[in-house]
């Protein structure tokens, strides 16, 4: 129906009037998939192969983009962009020629990677996921995805979703941590977060589960190397997360650079056409990784350029991203019979849906909003506050920290004064130069309650010192109270490509904190990091020890808030904190030893972690009552409930996490010594008690896949633990 509606001064022709006499596929009010078929019966092949291909954009801007106009013609699908000040208008010059110069008028669909925040940086995931709050996390990757979609972003490559248990992996950094049961949770609450109820909504963007799958069991902890993982492992581990993320509503999913078991994860008509599509039934757009479908010829799984494109859409890889090899070989496999033409329609199917999913054709521009403002306002740095507030672990503590009572500080490390490092890796449009060091925020949040006595570098984070001259640190040492030490990586140490051989602390810095433990003052260890690092040697002289990650925008704000006591930390390690590299993989999910006791340890260290999964301290004192079950046993399709008492008895309001891990002593196939199945957050004031409840159902909680995915559930006896307390049940037939 034409129509028209008078706001104020100007008058909007509505899109049912502007649809009148225009072809199927741009009428608004027919349904998605009329308008997708009537497109695809209009578009020649090559406009078709045009739409499987995605295009990077670096160094385009507005004012190069038309001297640059061959490299991006008006026909393809999509385009990646980066976060820089012209992004927005980049984007929309790219826009303009879809729509005004192409034949159809297809609007192109751009993508970044937003993968912890935009402009307003938050933590990165493994941090996040230290806070064991999805609601918060959802509110993080809403803000994220605002502030991307003001900048004409339209999809995200977001959530990362690989399991890892090597922190060599750059990557790690990326990741939920090493639980595939909360990394499940953090999948759905990010993919809520980015695409709300509609991914077409002002604010809103699509979201793509990345990296399907297996990448994070690279071998040795090298980027892009070989996986060897069973296909039962592959269940237990790698998948689940993605299912979650799946039954979430995600818009798209990206094969990864990985060569899983023999068979290219972006060429796997396993995991791309059994389970993804006939299992799990997803209709969204598969994208390969950046040159994902050419590595299949390096990896030695297709013989060229020719061969790699035909495995990959054959496999299910519907958009071919930066390589070109689907528009430079498909039409010839097309007109040889080698890849049939139903392959492509059901690709491009794919693509177009997202497209009038997301309302491209109806809005194919973006509009500057409040989010594109030159500074975050109050409202986004307080996410980010409080993200990277519940973020932060501490991880031992001798009554040292909260600092107060006019303590003198000698704020010393090469990360006191940084900036970038605290954004991370993926910091996109993240702003270092409005981003507080450490020891500015805490000289301004400590004014009038503590004197930071000086600011010493000490040593570089990387390279050795000329001489290891620590005699400013040392000297700042002396003439102070206590040391904060803040040491760890620079941003562009974790994360993609940059895997590293060893945890330790880089450069001198090991060297620099035994320099100060030696002065006998207390010494509070902050580290900034992608990873977990190597501190063994010096953990128990350390009078507290702080995980603080890479915290993104407001991290120092935060982390300044603990160290002074206004906030009271809560964070715990989504991750198993290893002792020395050589223990690595050392994880909560490993399967018992087949001799008991140290028998098989390591000879040379403890046979534990440093800090297990789970660990993390509070300035207060919560006091678990015993674990109630409801029954002592429950049948395989019952459910039976344990309730634990926390109450907080200590003298500061804090924050609880419960987590309930789950062992099945015997099985039909072996069970990891722990799993964690239910988790928790609460906050409970000072006095005060709150109960936490957890309803098992065994055929939920407790069955576990084969090497298809058939979920398998016996019969006998479970443990149930939560911190110290064990309990057992039985179930039964
Ligand atoms: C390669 C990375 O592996 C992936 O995570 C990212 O989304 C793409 N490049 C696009 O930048």
């Amino acid at each position: 129906m034409a129509g028209w509606i008078r706001f104020g001064t100007l008058l909007i022709v509505t899109s049912a009037s502007t649809s009148e006499g225009a072809p199927p596929y741009r009428r608004a009010e027919a349904t998605i998939e009329a308008r997708v078929e009537d497109l695809l019966a209009r578009m020649t092949l090559e406009e078709k192969l045009d739409q499987l291909h995605q295009c990077g954009t670096a160094d385009l801007n507005p004012n190069n983009l038309a001297s640059r106009a061959d490299e991006f013609r008006a026909t393809y699908g999509s385009y990646i962009l980066g976060g820089s000040p012209t992004v927005l208008e980049t984007r929309n010059g790219l826009q303009r020629r879809a729509v005004e110069e192409s034949r159809l008028g297809v609007p192109a669909v751009f993508a970044a990677d937003v993968i912890h925040g935009w402009r307003t940086i938050l933590p990165i995931p493994l941090a996040q996921a230290c806070s064991w709050d999805p609601v918060l996390v959802e509110a993080g990757a809403a803000l994220a995805a605002a502030e991307a979609s003001a900048h004409g972003i339209d999809w995200t490559f977001a959530p990362m979703l690989d399991h890892c248990v090597d922190p060599r992996w750059g990557r790690i950094a990326e990741t939920f941590g090493e639980s595939p049961w909360a990394s499940s949770m953090f999948a759905a609450a990010s993919v809520r977060g980015y695409q709300g109820e509609d991914p077409a909504e002002r604010g809103r963007v699509a979201s793509c589960l990345k990296h399907y799958v297996g990448y994070g069991a690279s071998e040795g902890g090298r980027d892009y190397s070989f996986t060897d993982i069973s296909r039962q492992a592959l269940w237990e581990w790698h998948l689940p997360a993605f299912e979650a993320g799946v039954r979430a509503g995600a818009a798209s999913v990206m094969s990864a650079f990985n060569d899983l078991s023999g068979i290219p994860t972006s060429a796997n008509p396993y995991t791309l056409g059994t389970v993804l599509r006939e299992q799990w039934g997803f209709d969204g757009v598969v994208v390969s990784d950046w040159n994902s479908v050419l590595q299949l010829v390096r990896q030695g799984f297709a013989r060229d350029g020719a061969d790699a494109a035909a495995a990959a859409i054959r496999a299910g890889v519907d958009v071919d991203m930066a390589d070109g090899l689907y528009r430079e070989h498909l039409a010839a496999h097309v007109s040889s019979g080698r890849i049939p033409m139903e392959t492509i329609d059901d690709a491009v199917r794919r693509v177009l849906r997202l497209k009038f999913r997301l309302g491209l054709f109806e809005r194919p521009y973006a509009e500057r909003n409040h989010f594109t403002d030159t500074r975050p306002d109050t409202e986004r740095g307080a996410v980010a506050l409080a993200l990277a507030t519940r973020s932060i672990v501490l991880l031992r503590n001798d009554g040292t920290l909260p600092i107060g009572g006019d303590a003198r500080i000698a704020l010393i490390g090469p990360l006191a004064t940084e900036r970038a490092a605290l954004l991370g890796s993926w910091a996109q449009y993240g702003q270092p130069d409005e981003t507080a060091t450490i020891a500015e925020a805490i000289e301004r949040i400590g004014r009038g309650r503590v004197v930071v006595t000086s600011v010493t570098e000490g040593c570089p984070i990387i390279g050795d010192g000329e001489g290891k001259d620590f005699s400013a640190a040392v000297a700042a040492a002396v003439a102070s109270d206590m040391v904060v030490l803040c040491l760890g990586e620079h941003a562009w140490m974790s994360g993609e490509n940059a895997s590293r051989a060893s945890l330790s602390l880089a450069g001198d810095q090991l060297a620099l904190a035994r320099a100060l433990l030696d002065i006998g003052r207390p010494v509070v260890l902050v580290l900034v990091s992608g990873r977990p690092l190597e501190i063994e040697s010096i953990a128990p002289r350390c009078a507290a020890i702080v995980a603080a990650w890479q915290g993104g925008s407001k991290a120092a704000e935060a982390l300044a808030s603990i160290l002074l006591g206004d906030a009271n930390p809560s964070g715990r390690l989504a991750i198993t904190w290893p002792r020395v590299t050589g223990q690595i993989p050392v994880h909560h999910g490993s399967r018992p030893r087949a001799r008991g006791g140290d028998e098989g340890a390591y000879r040379d260290i403890e046979d534990s972690p440093l800090f297990p999964f789970g660990h993390g301290l509070s300035y207060t004192d919560f006091e678990h009552g015993p674990i109630r079950l409801s029954a002592a046993q429950t049948t395989l399709d019952g459910t039976i409930e344990a309730r634990v008492l926390v109450r907080n008895a200590g003298a500061r309001d804090g924050t609880e996490t419960v987590l309930w891990m789950m062992q099945d002593p015997v099985a039909r196939i072996t069970r990891p010594a722990e799993v964690l199945r239910h988790f928790e957050t609460a906050e409970i004031s000072t006095g005060e008690a709150r109960e936490f409840v957890f309803r098992i159902e065994p055929r939920v909680h407790l069955s576990y896949p084969d090497e298809e995915g058939r979920r398998l559930l016996d019969t006998g006896l479970v443990r149930l633990r939560v911190g110290r307390q064990v309990v057992e049940f039985e179930v039964v037939e």
